[in-house]
């Protein structure tokens, strides 16, 4: 199987020195590519900047920004047969970037900024993505409601959520707890280290996969 996995967070530039970023640490999208490659199959990781080893046998292609993230994924999405969107990418981006490093001026300052393009919302559309697609949700509040909205809006087969309200889960740390939703039902996973609960998911996209293949 060919899957696609994107990860780790985006950096949006506001001048040379300075960028907007988030949390993400990567190691969620790293764990499944290792436990996809594991699995025996072929992975293409598509990632912003992260401090993590990439692993060997990975299709790599590294990225900044999420436009960038988003010209990776048009370009690759066609040949894969699994996507699973885990990349922290930003919503919002500045509305300009200053050539010079900006200096400060007055007390407060205003900044404009405008959406970035959304590439698991792209992938059934405007890619025409017709096989497994998997996107991950992080919310601090109404986990199941919100990642259902998710699920329907971007048409997944399957979101995985996390609430990153709970200390010593999620972003930046080693585990993580997941409830999976689908669109008939939802399954909660046991809190996991990311790399034990990587192959519980890979076994759950496998067999997801299988079904819809069915
Ligand atoms: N995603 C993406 N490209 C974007 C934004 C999000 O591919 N520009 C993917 C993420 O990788 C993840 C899912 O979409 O799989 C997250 O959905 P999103 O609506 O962006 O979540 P939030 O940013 O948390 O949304 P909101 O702020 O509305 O809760």
């Amino acid at each position: 199987m060919h899957v696609l996995i994107t990860a780790g967070p985006t950096r949006e530039p506001l001048d040379p020195l300075r960028f907007l970023t988030n949390r993400s640490s990567g190691k969620m999208g790293y764990a499944l590519a290792h436990a996809f490659i594991r699995a025996g199959h072929s992975v293409t990781l598509i990632s912003g900047p992260t401090e993590l080893d990439v692993p060997d046998e990975v299709d790599f292609i590294p990225v900044e920004t999420a436009a960038e993230m988003f010209a990776a994924v048009g370009h690759t999405l066609g040949r894969m047969d699994i996507a699973v969107f885990a990349a922290a990418v930003a919503d919002y981006t500045p509305a300009s970037v200053e050539p010079q490093k900006i200096k400060k001026a007055g007390a407060t300052w205003t900044l404009e900024l405008v959406r970035t393009p959304d590439g698991l919302a792209a992938a059934r559309g405007e890619f025409g993505f017709a096989g497994t697609l998997v996107g991950f949700a992080a919310e601090t509040e109404a986990l199941e409601v919100n990642a259902r909205d998710k699920l329907i809006a971007k048409r997944c087969d399957l979101i995985i959520a996390n609430d990153v309200s709970k200390p010593g889960f999620g972003f930046d740390s080693d585990r993580n707890e997941v409830l999976l939703v689908y669109p008939d039902y939802n399954e909660a996973l046991p809190p996991a280290s990311k790399h034990a609960l990587a192959h519980r998911l890979v076994a759950a996209i496998l067999e997801l996969h299988q079904k819809r293949q069915s």
